[in-house]
């Protein structure tokens, strides 16, 4: 492993050791309900990732590799890249990127809701925008938040060069989370969830290159950086199981 891998490896390490981050700040207007209170960072994750894993504890019957420790893993990626843009001189707006990290997949806890009994990425901001309503969320906040949750999927077909910075943290953040053997484990529950068969698996992720595209959608250096051993791992993964399966 190389230097900067291993000083990546740490910065990771130590947002897991002090749970979500140090040095937390306040930000105004961001108590949901009552715009004169002012919430931190923390308390604006803590009170988000408890909406998420109540909204699981009622799924009936949720994605379990979408589930609230795919969320956190989503925020502690996405604090890792915004500290990594804060440094450049990027403005972060908290409000915004934390709601979206904590809701951007919470229809997979209750898939059988949707259109033809399948997850569908749209169904996420109607969702997420009808938890927002009730919280008495910032009106202007909520439109952007369902906005960038609308643009993290990998079947995004167009990404705007002038996309909110926001948006680009919670897609590359996302994406971080699909590669090396926790993305592939991830996947695999995934498709055998959607009665995928091995052949099927092989197809998408390695003939149709479904891995390369993810990693190629990335758009922020430190994100490509810190999944690249990973990434190397699931191609090669895919090529394998291709291999055996065909002697
Ligand atoms: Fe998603
Ligand atoms: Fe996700």
């Amino acid at each position: 492993m190389v230097g900067r891998e291993v000083l990546d490896l740490l910065i990771l390490v130590r947002i897991q050791v002090s749970e979500i981050c140090a040095g937390d700040q306040k930000i105004p207007g961001s108590s949901p309900g009552s715009p004169d209170k002012i919430m931190t960072k923390n308390q604006l994750v803590k009170k988000f990732y408890k909406i998420n894993q109540d909204l699981y504890q009622k799924g009936r019957d949720p994605l379990k590799c979408h589930g609230p420790d795919h969320h956190m893993r989503v925020w502690k990626y996405s604090l890792y890249l915004s500290k990594a843009l804060e440094k450049r001189g990027r403005k972060i707006d908290y409000q915004i990127l934390i709601p979206a990290v904590f809701l951007h997949d919470i229809t997979a806890y209750d898939p059988y809701k949707s259109e033809k009994d399948h997850w569908n990425h749209q169904d996420d901001i109607r969702a997420a925008e009808k938890v927002l309503k009730k919280l008495k969320y910032p009106r202007e906040k909520i439109s952007q938040i369902t906005s960038i949750i609308s643009v993290h999927s990998t079947n995004t077909k167009v990404i705007s060069k002038n996309e909110p910075v926001e948006a680009t943290i919670l897609r590359d953040a996302d994406k971080m989370d699909v590669f090396g053997p926790l993305g592939i484990t991830r996947i695999l529950m995934a498709m055998s969830r959607r009665f995928y068969g091995i052949p099927e698996i092989i197809k998408i992720y390695h003939k149709e290159q479904n891995i390369k595209h993810r990693y190629q959608m990335m758009k922020i250096p430190e994100a490509k950086r810190f999944v690249k051993e990973n990434y190397k791992y699931s191609r090669e993964f895919f090529k394998r199981l291709d291999q055996d399966l065909s002697t």
